[in-house]
C-alpha cells in the first residue's frame, strides 16, 4: 500500500506523498479531465478517477445516465427561507451523488440575480447576497456530510448567459465584493467548501480561470479558501496554459485543452511556471480525492429515488410556492364537487428532460404534472369549457425551451408569450372565477392580465411531485408560505441591469453601471413601485406581530443583536411567516440601500397560536466594502431596523448605536 492509501495517516503526509510519488508526466495528467466526468486515474500508482455530476436539482441524467429525484429549481428552494429545508435536500442530493458513484455535485449556483432576463435565474437563489448564503451554507453542510464535495459555481459575476463564453463584465471594487464576491466569501469562510468552479465570462478583463485577481488574490490569499478551482466546462478555450497555473485553475474540465504536455513542458523550460505552483495545485485537489473517498475500497453505496427524497422534493415545492394575489377565491372547497376546467402551455407539461434547460436537467423516473395532481381529486369534475366550470385554473409560465427558462440563452421579454396572455384574458371573459398558476424559473411581468384574475400563484419549476404540491395549495391542504427570492418588476425597463444596452446585455463588455443597487436595492433607492417586492408572498390565514424588543441597543461590531417579536395566527389556518430584518445605516459616509437584509427567521403556527420569534443579527453583516482599505468596515453610529413581512411590508423600526 501507498501511504496516500494509508488513512490511517496524517492527511498533510497523505498529500505530500502522493504528490512527490507522481512523475512530471502523471502531474500533467492530473490537470486536466477525461470522458467528461472525471480526472484520470494513474494506474502505476493505483490512482483511481473521481467522478462530478451536475447539479443544482439533483444528479442530472447527462452526467449519470440515471433517472434520479428530480427536485424543485433552486429558485424554488430559496423562496422557502428555510434553512433546514436546503440542508435536508444538500443531505439528499449528497446520497444520490454517492448512488452514482461519484464524488461531487456540481452546486450550488449561487449567481446573483442581477437582470431578471438571466436564462439561469431559475438555477440560482436571489438577487440578494444574504439570502442567497444563508440558503446556501446549509446546503453545502448537508452535501458535504455525506462527504460529497460541494462545487460553488460559478466563480463569479456570471449574471447572463448571452455571450457567457466571452462577455467581459465590468465591476467597481465595492460592488464586486458587497454583491458579487460575497456569497462565494462567507460559504468559504464557513462551510471549508471542497471545490469551486471558475467561470467562462471575463471579470475586470480576465476570464475566471486565468484570473489571479480572483482566484490567487482574493480566494486562496484572502479568504483562505483550502480546496481546489477546476474550470466550466472548456471554460480554459480562451486562455492559456501560465495564465491557468499562475491564477491557481488545479484542472481542467472536462479535457485537455490547455494543459496539454507540450504546453506545461515549454511554460516551464520558460520559467513562466514552476513545478512546485503545479505541486500545490495538485495538492489542493489530492486533499479532496482523499476527503471524497476516491482511494476508500468500501464506501457508502448511497441512496437514490427513495421515497424519503421524493417527501423531501414535495415538502420544498410546497413551501417554496409563493401566493402572489388573492381576492378571497383561494383556497377552492376541498371536498364539494366541483366543475373545474383546466388550460394553459404548462398543464401537462414534464419538464424532465434531456439537458432541458441545460447541464442541470433532471429526469426523475416519473413527474407529476399539474394535470396529475388535480386528476387525483376525485371530488373534482373536470370540463371543457371555461364557461360551464365553477372555476378556471389556467397552468401557464415558461419552459426551458430556448429564450425561455434555459442554460445558454437569456429571456427576450419579461411578459409571457403573447398568445398565452391573449388565452388568459380571453378565459376571464368567459369565467371571471380564473386562477393563473405560473411554472416557471423567475419573474414575470403581468400588467396586461394580472387585474382581470382574482388569484395568481408562483410555482417555480417545483419538480417531480410538483403536481401534488401545486394541488395542495390550491384546495387548502396545505398554506402557501413561500416568499420572493427576486423582485418581479412591472415591466423590464424598471430593472437596475436594463437602463442602457451597454449595461444589459452589453456586447464584448458589459457595465455594471448600476453598482450595489441591484434588486429591492435599486427599486428601494430609486422609488420605483415594483409588481411585488422582494420576500412577499400571502398567506390563508394572518399573521399579527404585537411586539417586537432587542436584547441590546448598544452594540459593538463583533456582537449579535437577538431580535424577539411576539407574533400570533389570528386567522382560521395554520400557516407558516417568514419575518425578515432589514437594516439601514442612518449616518453613512458612503451611499448605501436604504434597506439591506440581514436577519430572517421562518415560524409555523396553528390557529389563535402565539410565539415569541427570536431573530439573531450580527452586526457584521452591516458592513460594506470600504475601498480605502480594501475590506469590510462597519461604521460606528445609528443603523435603523426595519422588522417586517416582506422589504416593503415593515411593522417595527428599532435604532441602535454601533459603538
Ligand atoms: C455547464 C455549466 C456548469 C455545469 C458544467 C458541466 O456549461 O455552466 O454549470 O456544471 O457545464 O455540465
Amino acid at each position: 500500500m501507498y501511504s496516500f492509501e494509508n488513512e490511517r495517516l496524517d492527511l498533510n503526509m497523505r498529500i505530500n506523498d502522493f504528490v512527490e510519488s507522481l512523475t512530471l508526466k502523471e502531474k500533467f495528467k492530473l490537470l486536466s479531465g477525461t470522458r467528461y466526468w472525471w480526472t484520470k486515474p494513474i494506474r502505476r500508482l493505483r490512482i483511481p478517477r473521481m467522478g462530478m455530476s451536475d447539479g443544482p436539482n439533483g444528479v442530472a441524467y447527462h452526467s449519470s445516465f440515471r433517472k434520479n429525484t428530480q427536485f424543485p429549481v433552486t429558485k424554488c428552494l430559496a423562496s422557502t427561507w428555510d434553512k433546514q429545508l436546503a440542508e435536508r435536500v444538500g443531505v439528499a442530493m449528497g446520497e444520490e451523488v454517492r448512488a452514482v458513484n461519484k464524488h461531487i455535485l456540481l452546486a450550488p449556483g449561487i449567481n446573483i440575480d442581477r437582470t431578471p432576463l438571466n436564462g439561469r435565474t431559475f438555477e440560482y437563489f436571489s438577487e440578494d447576497p444574504f439570502l442567497t448564503k444563508e440558503m446556501a451554507k446549509p446546503f453545502v453542510k448537508g452535501l458535504q456530510s455525506q462527504n460529497i464535495g460541494a462545487c460553488i459555481k460559478h466563480y463569479a459575476a456570471n449574471n447572463q448567459e448571452f455571450k457567457r463564453y466571452t462577455i467581459n463584465a465590468l465591476i467597481d471594487e465595492r460592488t464586486l465584493h458587497e454583491i458579487y464576491l460575497r456569497s462565494f466569501e462567507d460559504i468559504v469562510k464557513n462551510t471549508n467548501p471542497w471545490s469551486f468552479m471558475a467561470c467562462y465570462n471575463k471579470v475586470n478583463g480576465f476570464h475566471g480561470c486565468e484570473n489571479p485577481h480572483l482566484i490567487q488574490d482574493i480566494l486562496f490569499n484572502k479568504w483562505k479558501f483550502d480546496g481546489f478551482v477546476m474550470s466550466d466546462w472548456f471554460a480554459t478555450r480562451f486562455t492559456s496554459t501560465t495564465g491557468c497555473i499562475n491564477a491557481g485553475l488545479s484542472l481542467e474540465m472536462p479535457r485537455t485543452i490547455i494543459y496539454k504536455k507540450k504546453s506545461l513542458l515549454s511554460a516551464l523550460d520558460e520559467n513562466q511556471i514552476t513545478e512546485e505552483r503545479i505541486d500545490e495545485l495538485l495538492k489542493r485537489m489530492v486533499k479532496i480525492m482523499i476527503k471524497t473517498e476516491v482511494f476508500k475500497k468500501k464506501i457508502a453505496r448511497g441512496r437514490r429515488n427513495t421515497e424519503e427524497h421524493r417527501q423531501l422534493a414535495q415538502k420544498i415545492a410546497e413551501e417554496g410556492i409563493v401566493l402572489l394575489k388573492n381576492e378571497g377565491i383561494l383556497p377552492l372547497n376541498s371536498s364539494k364537487e366541483l366543475k373545474i376546467a383546466i388550460k394553459g402551455r404548462n398543464t401537462n407539461k414534464k419538464m424532465g428532460k434531456f439537458n432541458y434547460g441545460g447541464s442541470s436537467a433532471v429526469i426523475p423516473p416519473f413527474e407529476i404534472t399539474p394535470l396529475n395532481g388535480i386528476g387525483v381529486r376525485t371530488h373534482i369534475k373536470l370540463v371543457k369549457d371555461p364557461k360551464e366550470a365553477d372555476y378556471v385554473i389556467i397552468f401557464t409560465g415558461l419552459n426551458h425551451g430556448k429564450h425561455e427558462d434555459a442554460e445558454g440563452f437569456d429571456r427576450l421579454q419579461l411578459h409571457l408569450p403573447e398568445e398565452e396572455e391573449k388565452m388568459i384574458m380571453e378565459t376571464c371573459e368567459k369565467n371571471p372565477n380564473t386562477i393563473v398558476v405560473l411554472i416557471n424559473g423567475g419573474p414575470i411581468a403581468m400588467e396586461k392580465w394580472l387585474n382581470a384574475v382574482p388569484a395568481v400563484i408562483e410555482a417555480w419549476y417545483p419538480g417531480m411531485m410538483g403536481g401534488h404540491a401545486i394541488a395542495k395549495v390550491l384546495f387548502g391542504d396545505i398554506n402557501p408560505s413561500g416568499k420572493l427570492p427576486i423582485t418581479f418588476p412591472k415591466k423590464i425597463d424598471d430593472s437596475p441591469a436594463h437602463t442602457n444596452p451597454d449595461t444589459y446585455p452589453g456586447d464584448k463588455q458589459v457595465h455594471y453601471r448600476e453598482g450595489i443597487y441591484v434588486g429591492y436595492r435599486y427599486f428601494d433607492k430609486f422609488n420605483i413601485e415594483p409588481l411585488f417586492p422582494f420576500g412577499f408572498g400571502l398567506s390563508y390565514t394572518t399573521f399579527e406581530m404585537s411586539t417586537c424588543e432587542l436584547d441590546k441597543e448598544i452594540v459593538t461590531r463583533e456582537e449579535i443583536i437577538t431580535i424577539k417579536i411576539n407574533i400570533k395566527n389570528i386567522g382560521m389556518v395554520s400557516g407558516a411567516e417568514v419575518v425578515q430584518v432589514y437594516v439601514s445605516d442612518v449616518e453613512s459616509s458612503v451611499d448605501r440601500p436604504q434597506n439591506e437584509l440581514v436577519g430572517f427567521a421562518k415560524i409555523s403556527l396553528q390557529p389563535q397560536e402565539e410565539k415569541v420569534l427570536c431573530i439573531p443579527v450580527r452586526i457584521e453583516d452591516f458592513a460594506f466594502w470600504d475601498v480605502s482599505i480594501h475590506d469590510w468596515k462597519v461604521e460606528s453610529g445609528e443603523y435603523r431596523l426595519r422588522i417586517g413581512s416582506s422589504s416593503r411590508s415593515i411593522i417595527f423600526e428599532k435604532i441602535i448605536m454601533v459603538e
